[in-house]
């Protein structure tokens, strides 16, 4: 009874007070920062944050704090940009509840993001990356792509290193993969990692045609079980018709054999075909 009340004056309480959804598609692009706000709930405010190069510490984004607007331009940043790489987030906020911190991607490349192009041909899906971009000159040896990967709509939890392009092999045909690129730089990520892009892995040839042909074996095997189902239940006086020979004996065929004719068994060593069967031959009267 107490729990009950408990329940019914706390319940209400809590989910008043839950923190709101995070933000989600948080995207870049040419320094113009954007996301989806969360439809069922307004009241919402945004705040964007960044870290700098080597800094593990979020400094709020000027003229991007507590907004209610579903973008934000943080051109304000680009002059500390200049000197390394740095990272946005976002976090949405409610009567003083904070939902977690959602990572920006960039829609395009830029100084501190790769530009790829995803290709997927049948078991793999191909990153092209440029091994000539201004990321990997300035830092030489040191600087590498991560590719991660995984299926669509679960964590993109793979990943890959590469000093240019990607080739990812042993991936499920028919399925969609997903990948999304970052720049590496000893053994850290570094700068926005790239908007997650998906391809359908295709099925080969020889797998598309055994997958053709027992789909027309399975159609075709349903649409003969029932009509030779309905006529075994209900047809089979029709079909027994159908089955007979066209053939009438005719009347004289008929007569019984006269006696003389017959074999006569002897004791000879003679062997005798024994007549089961007739078939009708065309007699000329
Ligand atoms: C962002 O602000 C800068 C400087 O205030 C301005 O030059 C730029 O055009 C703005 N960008 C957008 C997309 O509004
Ligand atoms: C690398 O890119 C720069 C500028 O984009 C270009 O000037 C240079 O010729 C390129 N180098 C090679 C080896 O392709």
């Amino acid at each position: 009874m107490l729990l009950g009340v408990l329940c019914i004056l706390v319940v209400p309480q809590v989910f008043s007070e839950a923190p709101p959804a995070p933000p989600q598609d948080i995207q870049v692009d040419n320094w113009l920062l954007r996301w989806s706000p969360d439809p069922d709930h307004g009241n919402v405010t945004y705040t964007a944050q960044y870290s700098s190069f080597d800094s593990c510490v979020w400094t709020d984004v000027p003229y991007c704090v507590h907004t209610s607007l579903n973008s934000c331009n943080v051109s304000s940043i680009k002059a500390r940009s200049e000197y390394g790489c740095v990272m946005l987030r976002v976090q949405a906020e409610r009567h003083g509840q904070k939902s977690p911190s959602v990572q920006a991607c960039s829609t395009h490349g830029h100084l501190c993001t790769p530009d790829f192009i995803l290709t997927a041909s049948p078991g793999s899906l191909t990153v092209h990356l440029s091994r000539n971009t201004t990321f990997l000159r300035e830092h030489a040896d040191h600087a590498k792509y991560r590719v991660y990967y995984g299926k669509k709509g679960e964590a993109l939890q793979g990943y890959k290193d590469g000093p240019a392009s990607v080739t990812i092999d042993e991936l499920q045909e028919g399925q969609r993969y997903c990948t999304r690129v970052q720049y590496l730089y000893f053994t850290h990520t570094e700068g926005l990692p790239t908007c997650t892009q998906c391809a359908l892995i295709p099925e080969s040839d020889s797998r598309r045609t055994v997958t053709i042909v027992s789909l027309v074996l399975v159609g075709v095997l349903l649409l003969v079980f029932p009509v030779i189902a309905y006529f075994l239940l209900f047809q089979r006086w029709r079909l027994k018709r159908w089955l007979q020979p066209l053939y009438t004996f005719r009347e004289h065929l008929l007569v019984p054999l006269p006696e003389p004719l017959l074999p006569i068994p002897s004791s000879t060593e003679e062997h005798y075909d024994v007549i089961t069967s007739m078939f009708p031959v065309e007699l000329r009267e």
